[in-house]
């Protein structure tokens, strides 16, 4: 498994359902990995059909995917497994992304075994939390965060082996986010007063782009960002990369 401590920083590029073998062709051409310092841990989740043009093109940066089976094998139509992942060169593995959790209706148990599978193939799950607008305004974002966490984590979950993403739903290609205050706080009390998770590395996702990303990856509680749309660009990737 990747030591994901060795990092200082962690930068996740999720394409969601967007690409083309054209798209892929020009963004490696454009994306600039050249001054990228060692400790970042740089990742990119394309759609599974584009795994292996990605992996011939990623040089320093590691492959991931973005949402896995929760079943090993079997009859299940359109499923593609942890270890299926692992055979395609799948180091990380996002689980439990709000829009999985919204329109797939992936609940806590559902994401707590994929991410248990994908220990077992020693792929480092990236588990997504994040409150609604309508949770934050009601002042429910802590419990939210804290129910979700507890209950999508796998008994064999470790901060060697497991990755955190904070994605407040309202955030998500909106251009709005919360302000670094809030941002550092959240993150602070996800690592200190949720004993669970205790020193996890804690991503930030949620409108990154290249003009918030430096200030966003600066705070103390933060240890790397999940990006969206900005991910799409290369040039503006690259830039994240090197904030
Ligand atoms: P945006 O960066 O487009 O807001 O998306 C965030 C996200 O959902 C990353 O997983």
């Amino acid at each position: 498994m990747l030591k994901i401590k060795e990092f200082n920083k962690i930068i996740v590029a999720n394409w969601k359902l967007n690409g083309s073998n054209d798209f892929l062709e020009a963004y490696f051409e454009k994306l600039a990995l050249k001054d990228i310092d060692s400790d970042i841990c740089g990742i990119i989740c394309p759609p599974i059909t584009y795994f292996q043009n990605c992996y011939s093109k990623l040089n320093s940066l590691y492959l991931g995917a973005q949402d896995c089976s929760k079943f090993k094998d079997g009859a299940y139509t359109g499923e593609i497994s942890a270890s299926m992942l692992r055979e395609n060169n799948c180091i990380f593995c996002i689980v439990g992304h709000s829009e999985r959790r919204q329109v797939f209706k992936e609940n806590n148990e559902d994401i707590k075994i994929k991410a248990a599978q994908l220990l077992d193939e020693k792929i480092v799950p990236i588990i997504c939390i994040g409150e609604t607008l309508e949770q934050k305004k009601m002042h429910k974002t802590h419990e939210v965060l804290k129910e979700q966490v507890i209950n999508s984590l796998p008994p064999n979950s470790s901060k060697e082996s497991v990755v955190i993403a904070y994605e407040p739903i309202w955030a998500i290609g909106t251009g709005i986010t919360p302000t670094l205050e809030e941002i550092n706080n959240i993150h602070k009390y996800l690592k200190k007063d949720i004993k669970e998770i205790e020193e996890y590395k804690l991503l930030y996702g949620g409108s990154v782009n290249p003009k918030n990303a430096s200030d966003i990856m600066s705070l103390e509680n933060v240890d790397g960002v999940l990006v969206g749309g900005s991910s799409l660009k290369a040039d503006q990737f690259s830039e994240i990369l090197k904030a």
